[in-house]
């Protein structure tokens, strides 16, 4: 079998989020698995381009409303990521350097979906699966279904991965033509609430729809940023697959990133990172050390964590080290900047993106906080466990379905915060210290979640299973 992936991301060519590593993983298990994965992409100026050479590439013409670009896709070889990537450089649409933020991304992205469906009409041999990610690749299903120059492409399973339904790429009806003809009755296919919306419109087309954790799959029925009726609807084609981790990039024992590598049998070689981060964030090593990651974006919670400091120092009077690596909302890191100089001793922090350090975090933390409002699956959770860093969770998404309080079960694997608010925030973290001071179960614990197996096999599994129904057509 040929699967085709369609995506916006893909790690290590270009990662804002965890939509690129689950990208840049999963094929490489399809394809040890004995099938055929690929990757199409569109084309960014990063390290990637300038250190790789394309074995071949192609060129072609595009017409986008009235603009006419030209554009050149690019083949690398499998050798180099463990399965075949192709990259989309449309002249002056995607030959920029960043994945998302210009004023025409709806130009870029519907530009790239298209020659993506050009490119396949023209490939020799078809993919028997085209698999897309996300709203930059929800037109596609539409495309193959329903445009007169597809027509060849209708009879191809398509196939959506929802990663995060709260961007769903909305644009207005004055750039319909930008899209190719299709039959005048099938316009509502694009239409919700008004304006054309990609993610929609592939929720509508795809053959099946997964989300990347089983429980997303049921919130966003309540809670989809507006498209709950319509994921209702559709609930009997879609299926919660959770995602895994690369674990061959996420190994504490490989990893090259960290400043001593480690395992459960040589634990005691994680304390070189944890020395690491304490002096280079200038922290008393012999406290509990607590640690955010992410995007500092409302979802993650992130715009609590100035209130969450305050109060878990001024109030609660906590003994414990705070460090947090993101960057995103200019509040947030203002916030975050500007508390600095009244918690040094317990607080600091790494505006940026940064993965390196991100990977040394992991390794040396001993608490990782993800207080999420909104968690699709969370990636960061998993890549903590099997680095012995215990996760303090709020109880949404993916991490409800990976995360068990200690509370509630002798075979808990974190701290589980039930309600979104300063104070409970500040809570968790307290349970955290008290955690960290019973030592033999805080040693216990850690051996216990690093032996957690949250690989992709069994999720590869379960999307292969999902695509041979397709093939045969039954609902899974
Ligand atoms: C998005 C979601 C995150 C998920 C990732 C990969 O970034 O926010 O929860 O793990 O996609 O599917």
């Amino acid at each position: 079998m040929y699967i085709l992936h369609v995506t916006a991301e893909c790690f290590p060519i270009a990662k804002v989020g965890g939509l690129a590593d689950v990208v840049g993983a999963l094929p490489k298990y399809q394809e040890s698995a004995g099938f055929t994965s690929k990757v199409i992409m569109p084309f960014y100026e990063k390290k990637f381009v300038q250190t790789h050479v394309p074995i071949n590439y192609t060129t072609g013409n595009l017409l986008l409303g009235i603009d006419e670009y030209y554009y050149e896709i690019l083949e690398y070889s499998k050798e180099i990521l463990g399965f075949e990537l192709y990259l989309v450089k449309i002249f002056g649409l995607t030959d920029k350097e960043n994945v998302y933020g210009y004023p025409y991304d709806t130009e870029r992205f519907t530009a790239f979906q298209k020659v993506v469906a050009d490119f396949i009409l023209t490939q020799e041999v078809k993919p028997e699966i085209i698999h897309c990610h996300d709203h930059h690749t929800g037109l596609i299903p539409f495309f193959t279904a329903h445009c007169y120059k597809y027509n060849d492409l209708k009879t191809i399973p398509t196939v959506l991965t929802i990663h995060n339904a709260q961007y769903q790429g909305w644009f207005g009806f004055e750039k319909m033509n930008y899209l190719p003809e299709f039959p005048v009755e099938k316009k509502g296919l694009l239409d919700w609430k008004g304006q054309i919306n990609p993610l929609a419109t592939a929720i509508k087309c795809a053959w099946r729809i997964t989300t990347v954790s089983p429980n997303y799959l049921g919130e966003l029925q309540e809670k989809a940023n507006g498209l709950e009726e319509l994921l209702k609807q559709e609930a009997e084609k879609s299926l919660g697959i959770l995602n895994g981790i690369d674990d061959v990039v996420w190994n504490p024992k490989k990893d090259k990133f960290l400043k001593s590598n480690f395992d459960r049998r040589s634990i005691l070689k994680r304390n070189g990172n944890k020395e690491w981060l304490c002096e280079t964030f200038d922290f008393d090593p012999n406290l509990p050390l607590v640690s955010f990651i992410g995007r500092f974006v409302h979802e993650k919670g992130s715009d609590l964590l100035p209130d969450v400091i305050r109060y878990i120092f001024d109030e609660l009077k906590l003994n414990v080290n705070l460090l947090i690596l993101g960057s995103g909302d200019g509040n947030t890191e203002r916030d975050l900047n500007d508390i600095k100089p009244f918690y040094k001793e317990n607080y600091n922090n790494y505006i940026g993106y940064n993965e390196e350090l991100a990977h040394i975090v992991y390794g040396g933390t001993d608490f990782l906080l993800m207080p999420s409002r909104v968690e699709p699956c969370g990636l960061n959770q998993l890549y903590a466990m099997r680095y012995g860093a215990i996760p303090i969770v709020s109880n949404v998404g993916g991490l409800k379905d990976t995360v068990i309080d200690f509370d509630e079960n002798t075979k808990g694997s974190g701290i589980v915060c039930f309600d979104i608010s300063v104070h409970e925030i500040g809570f968790a973290i307290k349970r955290a210290v008290d955690v960290f001071e019973n030592t033999s179960f805080y040693k216990k614990k850690r051996l216990e979640i690093m032996s957690i197996n949250s690989g992709w096999k069994k999720s590869a599994a379960q999307y292969i299973k999902l695509y041979q129904s397709l093939t045969l057509n039954i609902l899974p």
